[in-house]
């Protein structure tokens, strides 16, 4: 809101202090543990936590020290289960980074239903939430969490509505949020306007620097996709710049990017340099010199196997892919994924199994090799045409270049359930196992990049005998949760 009281026109301009106090003040009033938010106390805890409870600090220094870090999701209905998650996550995951994952109820603003949610799992003795329900702990008791632990915190909330969570969380001591407006508006809504997604997480960067501006260095992080689908490199990459010009503009700098793995590695680890080498440049361009952007790879985000080996080999294979692409951290999953919420003894060994399989890949890169080279150039080729484009749609401006860019579907995102996203846009695994675009529907694409995927798409329908047609898209999504015997079965059975 203005200060005459009308709402100013999106843009990514920073929110001035008067009408930010003015929206803190609302925000806080919509639910009684708003009343316990207490900044300055705030700050004064965030300060006398030690340096590696911090992940702003946390993730500087991994960045200095070559590291890759591992932090699993997590949350359950009521503190005292998350707080043995915790704990178990710290002590038997040796997790670098603890998450505290809000249930579905506090992601969409319903708090009275997540207080059912909490009674229920009291009564139940297990949780009967799918995450931990923040708002209605409220700080103080949530700080505990904090206490329980001898790492840094992060809050996951998948959400387009952050904002009295984000508060609740920052005030509680957690140092990290995971979240953005695009990529959360995009995936997780089917009804938001991208430009309510943009104030509300330039409300919570806006908050987020403003600790900064007192001298708490805050974690804010990109989150990727959620879409459970496949996500080509240059669509990733894009929205991260835009996501991250966005949080610049509020005054955020200590930024990090996700991409989730295409499971090629190769083009991950191309995908990872080309995410940190985009984003520094076009941040820069826009006047924000000083950006720390690490890069964080995910484990495989579409369909898993039910089988536990065929999962466990997914789980190790992704701590190689990040370590050997030098991803500062990888999220990971675990052997329950294709079942629902991992146990905290599931987690915890995903989270080990990880560890090693960074440990052995530590001292290998790729970037040297010539197929590296040619794909991490061809990923420079499909991301710039898609930013630029953007931008120029918003004559500079990312908030409106974005709003613009995907009602024209210049920005697209595959299978987005926002109705405010075209989704034409259809990527398909290639011959030689690359993440492919099939249909840029809309997206800017050069007409020698665009015959690149085509040749490599008809080569791989060729192969299987199957069409060139959207099928090839399909499959990809679910092709890694196929059973064993379907997908690598003995070549010579009888015929
Ligand atoms: N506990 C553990 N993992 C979770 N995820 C979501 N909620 C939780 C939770 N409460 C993970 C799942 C999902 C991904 C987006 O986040 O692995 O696939």
């Amino acid at each position: 809101m203005g200060s005459n009281g009308k709402e100013t026109p999106l843009s990514s301009a920073q929110i001035p202090a008067d009408d930010f106090e003015r929206m803190r003040t609302k925000n806080l009033a919509r639910w009684p543990t708003g009343t316990e938010v207490d900044f300055d106390e705030a700050v004064a805890f965030h300060k006398s936590l030690p340096k590696h409870k911090q992940l702003g600090w946390v993730m500087r220094r991994a960045v200095e020290e070559g590291r890759c870090l591992t932090q699993p999701r997590g949350g359950f209905g009521t503190l005292e289960l998350q707080l043995e998650l915790m704990r178990a996550l710290d002590k038997d995951g040796m997790a670098d980074i603890v998450p505290t994952t809000t249930d579905s109820y506090t992601r969409n603003e319903q708090w009275a239903q997540a207080q059912t949610g909490i009674e229920e799992s009291e009564r139940e003795g297990r949780s009967m939430l799918n995450g931990y329900p923040m708002v209605n702990y409220g700080p103080v008791k949530t700080r505990q969490l904090i206490e329980a632990i001898d790492k840094p915190a992060i809050i996951l909330s998948g959400t387009a509505f952050p904002r009295l969570t984000v508060e609740i969380g920052f005030a509680a001591g957690f140092s990290g949020y995971l979240g953005s407006a695009i990529a959360y508006t995009t995936s997780y809504t089917k009804d938001t306007s991208i430009a309510e997604g943009i104030r509300n997480y330039q409300y919570l960067d806006r908050l987020a620097a403003l600790y900064q501006e007192h001298g708490v260095e805050l974690h804010r992080r990109q989150p990727g996709f959620l879409t459970g689908t496949n996500i080509p490199p240059c669509i990733a990459i894009a929205v991260c710049v835009l996501d991250a010009l966005l949080a610049a503009g509020q005054g955020v700098r200590n930024y990090g990017l996700e991409l989730a793995q295409t499971l090629h590695l190769i083009q991950d680890a191309a995908a990872i340099k080309v995410c940190g080498e985009l984003a520094h440049e076009y941040l820069a361009a826009a006047g924000f010199e000083d950006m720390f952007m690490p890069v964080t790879s995910l484990h495989w985000m579409g369909a898993w196997p039910q089988d536990d080996a065929q999962a466990q080999a997914l789980v190790a294979y992704g701590g190689t892919l990040a370590a050997v692409g030098g991803a500062v951290s990888v999220t990971t999953k675990s052997t329950h994924e294709a079942y629902g919420l991992p146990t905290p003894d599931a987690n915890a060994e995903g989270l080990r199994t990880t560890r090693m399989a960074v440990y052995m890949a530590r001292h290998i890169r790729l970037d040297e090799l010539p197929e590296f080279k040619s794909e991490a150039d061809l990923i420079r080729r499909e991301t710039r045409p898609i930013i630029d484009r953007v931008l120029e749609m918003g004559n500079g401006d990312a908030a409106i270049g974005t709003v613009k860019a995907l009602e024209a579907g210049a920005l697209d995102i595959p299978w987005s359930p926002n109705r405010h996203v075209r989704s034409r846009v259809m990527p398909a695994r290639d011959a030689d196992g690359y993440l492919r675009i099939f249909d840029p529907g809309n997206l800017v694409f050069d007409a020698e990049v665009a015959e690149i995927h085509t040749e490599r798409l008809k080569k791989r329908a060729e192969a299987e005998s199957v069409a060139f047609d959207h099928n090839l898209a399909v499959s990809s999504v679910y092709e890694i949760s196929e059973p064993l015997d379907r997908l690598a079965p003995f070549p010579w059975a009888a015929e």
